[in-house]
């Protein structure tokens, strides 16, 4: 068997997640370089990484380069992209900073994977509640068409890295330790004079209705993705898509209370069959059954339950739809594409 060698630029959540994908999923692994700002050993799982300094020099023959560092003007996309494509590999980032751009195809395997032979040597992983959306509704867009989709999404904290996980844990048990002598009913939940390194505001016992910073028309850069990215995936832009990003206090998996109008005449049975047909998500039926993060954390897929048609509008329906942010929302479809790319190398 034909073997690759990769780099992955980033240890945080997500560049942990990837090496821990590319193990359990025994990608034909070469040579392995593990980069970031500062070296130092790091262990997932049970195996220890060496993680090197990143240099230009870094990505000599390297064949595919699964970046995973912060956006931005310092941060490993546009810092590094560049380099690793003179070098002869091809660039899988998890960042915002190519999503966009018109010669970067924008990948959800179930979703485009034909699209993954248009890269002119960089491929972008969209962000975490998009992917989990597109999976969900890609099959009833294939079959009926989608007129519009109203979301709501419930975000963990991982999705704004390890530090953020750090914060939530230090905040729950700053409260825990402040409040140790008193019952539930009188508790402190507010942390008096407080200021969080990473979030609007404190996110234990909480909720926080903006992820990103506000742009246009006072939606956040979250809020915005998804509908940007939802257009380039399905290459469709006369979806009506609006959301809403709210950060909860969950480590690990995103929810999404997801509402759509499909544009052909269609039946919940319909629906049904669609979503049971639909590759990387698991639907269970009924009221009784629906999915939580907790039960998601870990897991490959996108799990969809609550099914339910509008009663006042035609072809309109509700699921809710949970997913690990750090797996599918980010390492495990990187992995896949660079699965699906070395098919084609
Ligand atoms: N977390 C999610 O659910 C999620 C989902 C989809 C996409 N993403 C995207 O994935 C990327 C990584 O997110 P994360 O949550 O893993 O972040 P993170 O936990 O903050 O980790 C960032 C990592 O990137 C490294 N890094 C940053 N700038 C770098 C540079 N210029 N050169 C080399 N390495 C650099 C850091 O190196 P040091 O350790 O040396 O500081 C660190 O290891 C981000 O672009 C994020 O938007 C995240």
């Amino acid at each position: 068997m034909k073997r690759y060698n990769l780099a992955v630029i980033g240890v945080g959540a997500v560049g942990r997640e990837i090496l821990r994908c590319l193990r359990q999923r025994n990608f034909p692994i070469g040579n392995l370089k593990v980069f970031a700002r500062t070296s130092r050993d790091i262990q997932v799982d049970k195996e220890v990484f060496k993680v090197e300094t990143i240099t230009p020099e870094s990505f000599q023959g390297i064949d595919i380069a699964l970046f995973a560092g912060t956006e931005g003007e310092k941060g490993a996309g546009l810092q590094w992209a560049e380099a690793a494509v003179n070098s002869g590999a091809v660039v899988v980032d998890n960042g915002a900073d190519f999503r966009l751009r018109e010669d970067v195809p924008l990948i959800v395997p179930e979703v485009n994977r034909e699209k993954i032979s248009e890269h002119k040597g960089i491929i972008a992983n969209p962000n975490c509640t998009t992917i989990q959306m597109v999976v969900s509704l890609s099959q009833i867009y294939k079959r009926f068409g989608l007129e519009q989709i109203i979301l709501t999404s419930f975000q963990a904290v991982s999705g704004a890295g390890r530090t953020a996980c750090k914060v939530l844990w230090e905040e729950t048990k700053r409260i825990v330790e402040e409040n140790k002598d008193l019952d539930y009913l009188s508790i402190n939940k507010k942390i008096k004079g407080y200021q969080s390194e990473v979030f609007p505001s404190q996110i234990v016992f909480n909720v926080i209705c903006q992820i990103g910073s506000f742009k246009e028309d006072d939606f956040t850069t979250e809020e915005i993705k998804t509908v940007k990215e939802t257009h380039k995936i399905f290459d469709d832009d006369s979806i009506k898509i609006t959301s809403t990003c709210v950060r909860v206090p969950v480590f690990t998996s995103h929810s999404e209370a997801i509402y759509f109008r499909t544009r052909k005449k269609v039946s919940l049975e319909e629906i049904k069959e669609a979503l049971k047909e639909s590759e990387g998500v698991v639907y269970e039926e009924g009221p009784q059954k629906f999915f939580s993060p907790v039960d998601c954390e870990g897991k490959d897929g996108v799990f969809v339950s609550r099914l339910r048609k509008d009663p006042f509008n035609e072809n309109s329906f509700w699921v809710w739809s949970v997913s690990d942010n750090l797996r599918k929302g980010a390492a495990l479809n990187a992995v896949q594409i660079a699965e699906s790319l070395v098919s084609l190398l």
